[in-house]
């Protein structure tokens, strides 16, 4: 199992809202590299996949909706304690409950719209990477 690894996405929010570039260079500056990265779309069946553990919640149909709603920025980033430390730059889930500073709190307007994902486990880093990436397509050193 690969520890220092977690996978992101920048939400369609991101996207839309112009934030691509100032959500990257927080990243960058918390000391995160960038080891693959594509800007891509999901379609339904793949954000349904990519969401199946939360199919029975009530917000499932909404947040499949707003996850194919525009292209996202999908990446594998490293970093030595990357999935833990990834998680405090994100911020909680719901950006009015997310610490000052957060990717969150500075970029996202709602619980649906809350600007990135962040893995929330080595396993589903490296599960949520393989969705996306190829291992020729990402250059670690
Ligand atoms: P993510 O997986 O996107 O990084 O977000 P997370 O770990 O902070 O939150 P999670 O519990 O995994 O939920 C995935 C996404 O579903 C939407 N959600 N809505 N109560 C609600 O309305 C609710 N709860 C979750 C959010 O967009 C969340 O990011
Ligand atoms: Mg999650």
């Amino acid at each position: 199992m690969i520890t220092n690894r977690t996978f992101t996405m920048l939400k369609p929010d991101t996207v839309k809202n112009g934030n691509i570039g100032a959500v990257l260079e927080k990243i960058c500056a918390s000391g995160f590299k960038i080891i693959g990265m594509k800007l891509t779309q999901l379609t339904v069946e793949r954000a349904e996949a990519f969401y199946a553990i939360h199919k029975e919640q009530p917000f499932f149909e909404g947040l499949v909706a707003f996850m194919t709603s525009g292209p996202i920025v999908a990446a594998v980033l490293e970093k030595e304690n990357a999935v833990e430390d990834f998680r405090l730059l994100i911020g909680s889930t719901n950006p009015d409950e997310a610490v000052e500073g957060t990717i969150r709190k500075l970029y996202a307007s709602s619980t649906t719209n809350n600007a990135i994902h962040g893995s929330d486990s080595d396993e589903n880093a490296a599960i949520e990477s393989a969705f996306y990436f190829s291992n020729e397509e990402l250059f670690s050193s």
